[in-house]
Parts: C-alpha cells; sequence; structure tokens
C-alpha cells in the first residue's frame, strides 16, 4: 500500500486532498498515524512553513509525509491575510472572525481582487518537494454558502459568481488552489516507484 503521512490536522483539507488523490495511495491523518501535535508555524512564507510540518512529521520515520500550507492574499490590503490566514483576527481566531476582519479591512475599498495559493511539501525518503497552486478570484461583499471551509463563504473564483462555499466539493476540487498544485504533485509521483 502506498501511504502517505499528512502533517496537519485539519480534516478539510485531509478530506479534499482524499477526493482528488489517486485511489491506490492512502492519506493518513496524522492522529491515525498516532501523532499528537500542534505544529508551531513559525515560518515567514507558506513554503517555509510547508516545510516545517512536513519536516516534523517525517522525522517520525515516515517514507513519504505531504503538508499543505495555504493562504489567502489579497493586494488591495498589501497580500494580507497571506501566511498569517488562519491567525488574521487573533490568537482566538476562528473562520468566522477572519472573514469578518477581511470584510471590514476591505470595505469602501473598489479593488477586491484576491487569490488563494497553496504550497504543497512533500518528503520522499528525506527529500524535499515543493508544489505551488494558484486560484484568483474576487473578495465577495457578504459570506455566502455553508460548503467548504475558512474563507470559502467569501472567495469567488474567476469565472464564476459564485463563492466556494455555494459550491460542491467535486466543483471546488476541479478549480481550485489546492488542486492545482495537486496536480503536480501527482504528476511528480508518476515518476516514482512507490
Ligand atoms: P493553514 O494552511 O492551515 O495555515 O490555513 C490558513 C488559513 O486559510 C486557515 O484559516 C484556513 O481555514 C484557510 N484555508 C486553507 N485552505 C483553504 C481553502 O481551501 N478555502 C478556504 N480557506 C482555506
Amino acid at each position: 500500500m502506498n501511504e502517505i503521512i499528512f502533517a496537519s490536522n485539519n480534516d478539510h483539507k485531509l478530506q479534499e486532498l482524499r477526493q482528488m488523490l489517486p485511489g491506490r495511495i492512502r492519506l493518513i491523518g496524522m492522529k491515525e498515524a498516532g501523532i499528537q501535535a500542534d505544529i508551531a508555524e513559525t515560518g515567514t512564507t507558506l513554503t517555509e512553513n510547508a516545510i516545517i510540518k512536513a519536516r516534523f512529521v517525517s522525522r517520525y520515520g515516515f517514507s513519504m509525509v505531504l503538508s499543505d500550507d495555504t493562504g489567502l492574499e489579497i493586494p488591495a490590503l498589501g497580500g494580507a491575510p497571506g501566511v498569517h490566514s488562519a491567525r488574521y483576527a487573533g490568537i482566538e481566531a476562528n473562520a468566522e472572525k477572519n472573514i469578518e476582519k477581511v470584510l471590514t479591512e476591505l470595505s469602501g475599498k473598489a479593488q477586491r481582487e484576491a487569490r488563494f495559493v497553496t504550497v504543497l511539501c512533500f518528503i520522499k525518503d528525506q527529500e524535499i518537494n515543493l508544489f505551488k497552486g494558484e486560484v484568483q478570484g474576487v473578495i465577495a461583499s457578504r459570506p455566502e454558502g455553508t460548503n467548504g471551509f475558512g474563507y470559502d463563504p467569501i472567495f469567488i473564483p474567476q469565472g464564476f459568481n459564485k463563492t466556494f462555499a455555494q459550491m460542491t466539493s467535486e466543483e471546488k476540487n476541479r478549480i481550485s488552489h489546492r488542486k492545482e498544485a495537486l496536480k503536480k504533485l501527482i504528476n511528480y509521483i508518476k515518476h516514482l516507484t512507490l
């Protein structure tokens, strides 16, 4: 069995990645792998944080580890929340508070372009490989939809008139930042003898 340990406690990301990965690859959550930890994301970029998370788990001796660091970048806010997306509204932040802060910061601004960026870090036998995916869009005037997670209720991807949270998981997974990064990883894995 081709097992990859996912260096995250985020079940939403795990679900999305599982839906998109080919059946021959089994993605195992950290808890399922017996690791109880909240990995401190001390990096200053998505890439640094993705590496920190994957390295942390690979130290437990697993041969294949994957991590995902994602940020919402809004040019009108100087690229914020960016690498600080998870804690944008403070230490006690949750999705609702983060969304509220983005909408407050953007109020009255005409420019509402945004992009989601995902960096996947895949470590196999100590070797680090990075894969990046992006999706462009705009920030909605108010939250819409109940699917997905995080900032999905306020992100309208380019070419659509609904938010990620108003899409089915299949629709989001066809076009998302995570899918773009994962496509590159899957292409890379194809060339490996697992
Ligand atoms: P991290 O990658 O776990 O640090 O997550 C950064 C922040 O972005 C968290 O608040 C997540 O909820 C949010 N986030 C990550 N991926 C997505 C996504 O696909 N849609 C919406 N929000 C996301």
